[in-house]
């Protein structure tokens, strides 16, 4: 990017208004209706946030909307009182949905579970209880690491029924993040399970667990799920089945009420330094916009079968598979494995047999689809899909058309979805029945939302001119803070346009306002629709005794989105060869997780930089890419760092 603003060179012509049968139906069926919803919620975004907080359950209703007397510290619905497990089951069984189906869940081996609003309803009481008996209070929070399985959920709502905080780790991260996470949080317990399936393969999660927290003298209790009959080490004094947690306590009837802003959950994040950040979600605010927008982008009704094929591990599963779904009575498929397991159809598979009509998905699984070929899906009924959506990453147009026509059958509308871990739920999306879609395009802002491109001064640009994606005001979903680190909260996100919220991406709107994201502008990348950050991958490099210096950046790539390229230099006495390399690429995999394992390995002499010392990431960038022309190099220090690295070409 330049200074001032970004070049934007997408052009999209094709539109694809909302299919007539489809509005119809659908809960917000045209534009004029929407957008006398938009400008209403605009003019006043807290009326129009506490009138769908009023469709919720409350012990005690708000004082206040919205306090933003101390900004960036924003807190929603004060004085109200509260439980987000409450609203996704209690309110639901006095609905007379207990005999509806909740979770419609299969493990990767082919196992299938089926569980009712109110089966859910007293397993996550009984944990709780369960929680309790162990000592766990109010405010604790709990470190969750698990394979996708409905104890992953049920471990979610109970700790979120008793009102301990959960940080929920991607069963992909080494033992390493694992112990760095749980102890920045200071996790009191951990709850995990022997193990989960992943490609035919029993992926040993306690193990990890085990070597994490012997590092972690917060720990006092771990609870172990059995899944996959797996042999584990066993800690007499620290240990506990689930099944065995659960003998003989009283279930927890009654849901704590809890403050609107008691700390729901932390979810660690890649940012701009090594070290990843724990996002703070709070629970009345989070609670009303992971409703709201569930129901009105994807458009549930009381029969849709809704697929969201996300990790809980991430922020998407954690509103869009358990919270905003489960609020609003929806029947939630889950599967636990891989999509090529035990064939590369097992999505479609699951589509058909499930009678799924909603599918939300990533753009890179949608790439891997493509690549896989259009047969397979071809090969099954998917004439249930009524809805398709995307999140994650930008979505080419080519296979956001792809998507519509061999997925959707030409037929279903397209939501893709832009918001990120900060910002708790969707921000910008179409609402499928009443927005005409573009490939490529998350059209508008969800009501409410004040989103922009502004250039470095704040300013709006002009149609069709690349700026920096802001949100100007606050929404009830958003992050409160970095767990323990308030100023860097402010620092990151707020600083680099004072009042107002950024958080890396670059944008353009064209002349109809939509908005088109282009991607990250800082130092994250995003890899199969999973943020990282370069920083950690660098420091997790030179963590290693061989590495003098590491810079590592993203390069395009047709599947992942983006892969990691990293320029290495080495210490005295060490060999760049394919042997090194690999070991390199298994210290990554060990520091983080595997990943985030680099995709190419440069060594070079040294780094190029600029003359106040900066990596000059955006040559990398160009030299990782392959292209031809290299960037402005005027700043460059020692152009023949240059010409050496540009040989090994
Ligand atoms: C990117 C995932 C383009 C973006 C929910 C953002 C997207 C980051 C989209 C957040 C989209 C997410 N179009 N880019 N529809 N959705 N992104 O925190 O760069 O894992 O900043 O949250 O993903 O990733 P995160």
């Amino acid at each position: 990017m330049t200074e001032k603003n970004i070049e934007s060179l997408l052009h999209e012509d094709r539109s694809f208004e909302p299919p007539v049968e489809f509005a119809s139906a659908a809960r917000l069926g045209n534009r004029e209706d929407y957008d006398a919803i938009r400008s209403k919620a605009a003019a006043d975004p807290e009326a129009f946030w506490a009138s769908i907080a009023e469709e919720l359950h409350w012990f005690r209703k708000w004082d206040q909307v919205l306090d933003w007397s101390n900004p960036p510290f924003a807190k929603w619905f004060v004085g109200a009182k509260t439980n987000i497990s409450h609203n996704c089951l209690d309110r639901n069984l006095d609905r007379g949905l207990g005999d509806k189906t909740a979770i419609l869940w299969e493990g990767e081996p082919g196992d299938r579970r089926e569980i009712s609003y109110s089966e859910l309803h007293a397993s996550v009481c009984e944990f709780a209880g369960a929680l309790l008996a162990k000592g766990i209070k109010a405010g604790d929070r709990i470190a969750l690491y698990m394979p996708m399985v409905p104890e992953l959920a049920i471990a979610m709502l109970a700790c979120a029924r008793i009102g301990a905080t959960h940080s929920i780790v991607f069963g992909g991260f080494s033992a390493d993040s694992l112990r760095d996470r749980i102890n920045d949080a200071e996790a009191a317990m951990v709850i995990t399970a022997d193990g989960g399936w992943r490609r035919g393969k029993v992926l040993a999660l306690k193990d990890i667990v085990d070597d994490a927290v012997v590092q972690c003298p917060s720990v006092k209790n771990v609870i172990v799920l059995k899944r996959c009959e797996n042999e584990v080490a066993w800690d007499e004094e620290r240990d506990t089945w689930w099944h065995d947690a659960l003998v003989g306590v009283a279930p927890l009837q009654a849901a704590a009420e809890l403050d609107a802003e008691h700390p729901l959950f932390i979810l660690y994040t890649s940012g701009t330094t090594g070290k990843p950040k724990g996002v703070v979600h709070s629970t009345g605010g989070y609670m009303t916009q992971a409703y709201i927008t569930t129901r009105w982008i994807f458009d549930l009704k009381d029969d849709d079968i809704y697929w969201c094929t996300a990790d809980i591990g991430w922020v998407t599963g954690h509103s869009y598979i358990v919270y905003g779904p489960l609020m609003n009575g929806a029947s939630v498929v889950m599967y636990e494995g891989a999509p090529d397991t035990p064939g590369k159809d097992r999505f479609w598979d699951i589509v058909e047999r499930y009678g799924v009509t909603v599918l939300y998905t990533a753009p890179t699984a949608i790439r891997t689809f493509m690549k896989w070929g259009d047969e397979l899906p071809a090969s099954h009924d998917l004439s249930s899909l009524r809805l398709l959506g995307t999140v994650g990453e930008p979505i080419n147009p080519e296979a956001w058309m792809w998507y519509r026509r061999v997925i959707g059958g030409d037929r279903c509308p397209i939501v893709d979805t832009w918001w990120q871990t900060e910002t708790g739920a969707i921000m910008i999306s179409p609402v499928p029945g009443a927005v005409t879609t573009k490939p490529g395009s998350a059209t508008l802002p969800f009501p409410g939302i004040d989103a922009e491109v502004v250039d470095s001064d704040g300013e709006p640009v002009a149609a069709n001119q690349g700026g920096l994606l802001v949100i100007r005001k606050p929404w009830p979903g958003m992050l409160r803070t970095i767990y323990g680190d308030p100023e860097r909260f402010k620092e990151q996100y707020w600083a680099r346009i004072p009042g107002m919220y950024f958080a890396g991406d670059g944008a353009r709107r064209d002349e109809d306002g939509y908005f088109w994201i282009m991607g990250r502008i800082d130092d994250v990348m995003n890899v199969s629709g999973h943020r990282l950050g370069t920083m950690e991958v660098e420091s997790a490099l030179v963590g290693h005794e061989a590495v003098t210096e590491a810079a590592v950046v993203g390069r395009p790539d047709d599947v992942k989105g983006e892969a990691v390229a990293a320029f290495v230099t080495l210490g005295p006495g060490y060999e760049g060869d394919d042997e090194l390399a690999a070991a390199l690429r298994a210290h990554v995999g060990k520091e983080i997780g595997a990943f985030a394992k680099p995709d190419d390995i440069r060594f070079t002499d040294a780094l190029p930089k600029t003359r106040s010392g900066k990596i000059m990431r955006r040559l990398l960038r160009d030299i990782a890419a392959g292209r031809d022309e290299v960037g402005d190099t005027t700043t460059l220090e020692d152009y023949s760092v240059l010409a050496s690295l540009r040989e090994d070409d």
